[in-house]
């Protein structure tokens, strides 16, 4: 009989909390299929075919969640958590033209597809409409939120470009690239429902924390499957980030372990942008020897554990054990 690892039972339990709050969900894809079809055409056409791709939907699920946690009865939820997943498919879509990205959700990315210009329209329109969404509720602290992490996302993809090919990169410089990039965002989803009334107040900024550190956890663990993930699986390249000329963290903490030949080679693939003087498989090898995919696991665990520490510190049910869990659904994940 196969027993299940504790970590993969309280992968579980995030699965379940999915299950649980699917309705709403639903709620969410419809209110984002109406918004795309209020849109131009060819907003239609791109934003239903990068929607219906799928997606793990884990920004708004964390929101809806946490507004449940909260105890928020009402209809914002939905509108917020279509928002936030407007927000994110922006930057994906912006994200795949900076990256040069071919595939994502297993599909032709919106770039290869229609072409950086109509693209690049299309992250504008979301990120706009995501805004409005916000304004029409008319809540000024939820679009001074919004519009910080919005801004810091944008900044984290603009010190990672700067810092492109650079071998030189520190974990410290890795860790506030990746904060600004993708964990702001899931502070703001967690952090939302707290703004709903002010009787939730004091749940903001422990909501907030738990997503930064939750947010971090996902960035490595994303980096990790791009050196070691299965193309199929992820639905997005593989190897990617290092031929972006894009040092992730397990490259980082291997680098000073690596022989000086095999750092110029990994130099040559991020000055180049392919992998001629080193193939994927003998990188995999490196980092597996210098122990770099094992350190930087400990590392995603490590914000991992802090964000299950803080959900601890929620008021005690379903949603709190939910949240709780997230953190080892994001380091199981194989997509
Ligand atoms: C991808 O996010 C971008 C990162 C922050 C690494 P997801 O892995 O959540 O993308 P989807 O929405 O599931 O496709
Ligand atoms: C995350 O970084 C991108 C954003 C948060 C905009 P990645 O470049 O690693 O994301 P993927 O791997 O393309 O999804
Ligand atoms: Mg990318
Ligand atoms: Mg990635």
């Amino acid at each position: 009989m196969r027993t299940q690892s504790p970590q993969g039972s309280r992968a579980a339990l995030l699965r379940q909390a999915m299950v649980s709050v699917a309705p709403r969900l639903k709620l969410v894809e419809t209110f984002i299929a109406k918004e795309l079809q209020a849109g131009p055409e060819p907003i239609q056409q791109t934003g239903s075919y990068v929607f219906s791709a799928g997606g793990k939907r884990l920004r708004p699920t964390l929101l809806l969640l946490a507004s449940r946690l909260v105890g928020y009865q009402g209809e914002k939820d939905v509108r917020y958590a279509a928002l936030i997943e407007m927000l994110h498919t922006a930057t994906l879509v912006h994200d795949d033209i900076i990256d040069h990205a071919s595939l994502r959700r297993g599909r032709a990315s919106a770039n290869s597809r229609w072409g950086n210009q109509l693209t690049v329209l299309v992250g504008d329109w979301l990120y706009t409409r995501s805004m409005e969404l916000a304004l029409e509720v008319d809540d000024l602290e939820i679009m001074r939120l919004l519009s910080r992490a919005t801004m810091q996302m944008i900044e984290g993809e603009v010190l990672g470009l700067s810092l492109k090919g650079r071998t030189d990169i520190t974990v410290e410089q890795y860790l506030e690239i990746a904060r600004r990039k993708t964990a702001e965002l899931f502070a703001a989803a967690c952090a939302i429902p707290a703004l709903f009334s002010p009787a939730f107040a004091a749940f903001q900024s422990i909501l907030a924390d738990y997503g930064r550190n939750l947010g971090l956890c996902f960035q490595i663990v994303d980096d990790l499957l791009d050196l070691t993930g299965d193309q199929d699986q992820l639905g997005k390249p593989v190897f990617s980030d290092l031929r972006e000329g894009k040092l992730t963290l397990p490259l980082i903490l291997a680098l000073p372990k690596l022989a000086p030949e095999q750092r110029r080679a990994v130099a040559e693939v991020a000055r180049e942008g392919s992998f001629t003087a080193l193939r994927p498989q003998e990188l995999q090898e490196w980092l597996v020897q210098a122990g770099a995919l094992a350190e930087a696991r400990d590392v995603a665990l490590s914000f991992g554990e802090k964000a299950a520490t803080l959900a601890s510190q929620l008021p005690p049910g379903f949603e709190r054990d939910a949240l709780a869990a997230a953190p080892w659904f994001v380091l199981e994940r194989d997509h």
